[in-house]
């Protein structure tokens, strides 16, 4: 027992002078950073980072060793590249994903995709994937900053998300000889990053993969989280993986150029994110107060991403971000496409919130433009919740708001939940 308190005393001696040395280490990181801002150099700089692993691993005698160090300091290096981040851009915003065995940044500013590659690491071959309803000079825009770049335009549309576009992305990569260290970068909204981000999460069992989104929707929630997904048989999302982008850099400005509609239904996530976790912030877009785009689209982030670390493969708490979406989802179903995704959330978290919630949210989505009634057939919005991932034994599981940050999980039967769709039928509707 003497020599296991004497190995711990050990143990604690070294973690305190690791603590020590990550502190000196990130403050040369930051004294980097100052330096590369007066040479204008880029944060990424792969040939030195392939020099300091390559005299990190003769650092190590014992072979067995050598991996997992290697690997903490890949992380240190991470971590390091993010603080520098931070300080290179003061006067934008870097928001860190901090998850179990890495992180990955979300850099929000102004004019950032015209300055894509001080940030990303585009002096490489990027596969770049659009769609035909992207505005063409936002893939351009990026890939003139690449050292070699291959440009691919999907038709834009949900119908998009399928494993004929799968297979030709993927077709496309293996013959241009693509590599492990070559790289995927998705230009377009939540369906081309779902459908870029999972071809890129496959290739080689994954290559890096960039997010730059361009909807609202897909910059406050889509391009976050790490989730890609294709539709199968008419099933949404049913084929798909949890793979982390390496980077996600957005562009406020970027939606300057989405109809009216598209921008509503980004809006409509925002307000989901505000209720069940922001009173503040719900409560200045009941109040109609001016939020520069940048700052909401960061304050919506800060939301998914404090959610996304907490429980990234949605086995619990994320599951809060699927409020509205559970009747959401059937509705879209039933509407086959007629509605827009976040106007089916709109309409989803009515019913699933008390009254008094209710009464505040139907006057703001109704100025923000998304609908509050819609006119369908319950039992095919029914249907298509049982055929939906959440429906589970015990009852469909969803997400009620008892007042704006105050939620709960609820399991409902089926009889329940055709009460409450009654809330938001055409002829019901209050
Ligand atoms: N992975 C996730 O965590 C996640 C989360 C939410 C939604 N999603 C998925 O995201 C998709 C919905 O995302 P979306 O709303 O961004 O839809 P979308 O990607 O289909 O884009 C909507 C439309 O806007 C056009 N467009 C995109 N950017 C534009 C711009 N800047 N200017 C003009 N037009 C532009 C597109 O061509 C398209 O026609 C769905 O497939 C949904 O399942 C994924």
């Amino acid at each position: 027992m003497e020599a296991l308190r004497r190995a711990r005393q050990e143990i604690d001696r070294i973690d305190a002078e690791l603590a020590r040395l990550y502190t000196e280490r990130m403050a040369a990181a930051r004294e980097i950073a100052a330096c590369k801002q007066e040479a204008g150099l880029p944060i990424f700089d792969p040939a030195r980072e392939r020099e300091v692993l390559s005299a990190a691993a003769s650092r190590i005698a014992d072979p067995t060793l050598r991996p997992g160090y290697l690997a903490l300091l890949r992380q240190l290096m991470d971590q390091s590249k993010l603080l520098q981040r931070a300080e290179l851009l003061k006067s934008e915003t870097v928001l860190p994903v901090l998850l179990p065995g890495g992180a990955y940044p979300v850099l929000v500013a102004d004019g950032l995709l015209a300055r894509a590659k001080e940030h990303l690491d585009l002096d490489r071959n990027v596969f770049i994937v659009t769609d035909s309803g992207v505005p063409a000079r936002y893939a351009r825009t990026l890939a003139a900053q690449c050292r070699r770049a291959e440009l691919v335009t999907v038709p834009a549309g949900e119908a998009s998300k399928s494993l004929r576009q799968f297979e030709s992305i993927l077709t496309g990569l293996q013959q241009g000889g693509w590599k492990r260290g070559d790289c995927v970068a998705a230009v377009g909204g939540g369906m081309v990053g779902d459908l870029a981000g999972f071809a890129a999460a496959c290739y080689l069992r994954g290559i890096d993969f960039y997010h730059i989104p361009t909807t609202l929707l897909a910059m406050v929630d889509a391009s976050v989280g790490g989730k890609t997904a294709l539709n199968l048989g008419g099933v949404k999302n049913s084929v798909g993986a949890f793979s982390r982008p390496k980077a996600v850099l957005i562009d406020p400005s970027l939606p300057d150029t989405l109809p009216p509609r598209q921008f509503a239904g980004g809006m409509a996530e925002v307000v989901k994110m505000a209720l069940t976790s922001d009173p503040a912030l719900f409560s200045d877009l009941e109040q109609g107060r001016t939020i520069d785009r940048r700052e909401l689209i960061v304050r919506a982030l800060r939301i998914k991403i404090a959610v996304v670390e907490a429980d990234e493969k949605e086995a619990g708490p994320r599951r809060v971000l699927n409020f509205g979406h559970t009747l959401g989802h059937g509705i879209e179903a039933a509407r086959k496409g007629a509605l827009l995704h976040g106007e089916c959330v709109a309409l989803g978290m009515l019913p699933m919130c008390s009254p008094d919630v209710r009464k505040r949210l139907h006057p703001l989505l109704t100025r923000l433009g998304l609908p509050t009634r819609v006119r369908t057939d319950p039992d095919e919005v029914l249907a298509a919740v049982v055929h939906d991932k959440k429906a589970c034994e015990g009852g469909i599981e969803t997400v009620y708001v008892e007042a704006p940050g105050c939620f709960r999980f609820e399991k409902i039967g089926l009889p329940v939940l055709r009460e409450r769709l009654r809330l938001i039928l055409e002829e019901n509707a209050s």
